[in-house]
């Protein structure tokens, strides 16, 4: 099983280009089964999870090919309608699958995604508004059986602004008869690329970003290339990789008004933080201030997904922190790998309470999912001594050479099978 093994207490200090966004680049790659020709996808991250979603696409038909950043996608070849199992267990979110092949085949067959680390990750809202858009869904055998003869636009309110959900509904209404109307949407950043990929292959959609998201079905989408917006958890977690370090790191080829909360925050904790629209430079402090209350909401609020890197610098902190975790159930599984490396963290149901220590010891520590294992690796950084992270096949789902850039900006990890 391989792992990181890090000696603390170097100063980060140096250059990071960021890479583009995981949870864009799925929902696009998935959408490119709609547009029934040649799609070229630019600044595609080289993660575990890109390539479940390209094996995939290869295995529905659909002819891929990949050259450094770039996915080459021609789906004209897709020939099957049955997503295979083992990789839907391998990644849940190929779920937003579904859309784009009702959207493109009328039918879809895919295994009941399940839950994950962080939660038992339900997809009722996802169901209850394909149905509403004329889907038949039959659950079987931990299957899901849908068919859509005539998909028909309509309003749909979401009782909660789930990210996935918003991205089914946008690539079924591409094809659906009239007008469909998503309320209460997810307004993430991904949910405008999806936007942008969508309208530059000839669908009428408009109020990405909002909570309400219009979409008129067309006959057919064309083939277009797209360049996919840069991580803003990848450069969240390099801010913080300054921060606890005491480092100065610019981040370039990013979008700083997609990290504008990961900013406040950051800033609320000492940091120094100079930038313009596509770059930033972080000087972290030399001990970082408690944050009084850190709740993690959906877009625009504070991304649930930088909870845990948050948290490993809060564990250094001058005073005591709050956080909430008000999106996941199960996201607090970093904290007793924390506790092995010296932090002082009390957790209550969905609230952690954190009591910055002096300093935080190397340790031996599990990653148990992406972010909490960045948040060891983050960590391991400022601890005296020796880290070692294993299980990291978490963490490299959501980054991509992660070992070789901090080495690159003076810290001492090394990736060890
Ligand atoms: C996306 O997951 C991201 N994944 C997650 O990133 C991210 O944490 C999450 O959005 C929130 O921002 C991808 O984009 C691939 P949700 P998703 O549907 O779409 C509940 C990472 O680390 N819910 O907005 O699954 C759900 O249980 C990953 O990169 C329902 O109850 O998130 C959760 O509590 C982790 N019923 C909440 O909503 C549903 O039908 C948010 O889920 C759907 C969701």
């Amino acid at each position: 099983m391989s792992k990181y093994i890090i000696e603390g207490g170097k100063r980060l200090i140096g250059e990071v280009s960021v890479n583009g966004a995981k949870n864009a680049v799925l929902p696009v790659l998935a959408a490119t089964v709609i547009n029934n020709s040649p799609v070229t996808v630019f600044n595609c991250p080289k993660l575990r999870d890109v390539e479940t979603m390209i094996r995939i696409l290869q295995t529905i038909g659909c002819k891929v090919e990949r050259m450094d950043d770039v996915v080459y996608v021609d789906s004209r070849t897709l020939d099957k309608i049955k997503i295979p199992e083992e990789l839907v267990r391998e990644m849940r979110s190929s779920i937003i699958l579904m859309g784009a092949m009702l959207a493109r085949c009328g039918e879809v067959e895919i295994s009941y995604p399940g839950g994950c680390e962080i939660g038992p990750r339900p997809i009722d809202l996802h169901l209850k508004a394909l149905k509403s858009l004329g889907a038949e869904i039959e659950e079987a055998h931990g299957f899901l059986y849908c068919k859509a003869e005539n998909l028909r636009g309509c309003e749909i309110q979401l009782d909660y602004p789930s990210v996935g959900a918003t991205e089914n509904i946008m690539m079924v209404a591409t094809k659906a008869e009239g007008i469909t109307t998503i309320r209460n949407a997810a307004r993430e950043p991904e949910i405008m690329d999806l936007q942008k990929f969508l309208k530059v292959s000839g669908v009428k959609v408009c109020g990405a970003g909002t909570s309400v998201i219009r979409i008129e079905g067309v006959k057919s989408l064309k083939g277009i290339e797209h360049t996919v917006i840069p991580d803003r958890i990848v450069a969240g977690t390099y801010m913080v990789a300054s921060a606890i370090t005491g480092g100065e790191v610019v981040l370039k080829n990013i979008e700083v008004e997609h990290i504008q909360p990961i900013i406040a925050k950051l800033r609320e904790a000492g940091c120094m933080i100079y930038n313009n629209c596509t770059t930033l430079k972080i000087i972290g402090p030399r001990k970082p201030n408690a944050i009084e209350m850190l709740q993690t909401l959906p877009y625009p609020g504070f991304p649930t997904d930088m909870q845990a890197q948050l948290m490993a610098l809060l564990s250094l902190a001058n005073g005591t922190s709050i956080i909430q975790e008000t999106i996941f159930e199960n996201r607090f599984k970093h904290v007793e790998e924390l506790i092995r490396m010296g932090a002082n963290i009390k957790t209550m149901g969905k609230v952690a309470v954190i009591k910055g220590v002096k300093n935080l010891t190397g340790a031996k520590v599990s990653a148990k999912d992406l972010r909490g294992g960045a948040s060891l690796v983050l960590s391991g950084l400022a601890a005296k001594g020796t880290t070692e992270v294993d299980n990291i096949h978490h963490i490299e789902r959501g980054y991509e050479n992660i070992n070789d850039i901090l080495s690159s900006l003076g810290a001492d990890i090394k990736r060890v099978l």
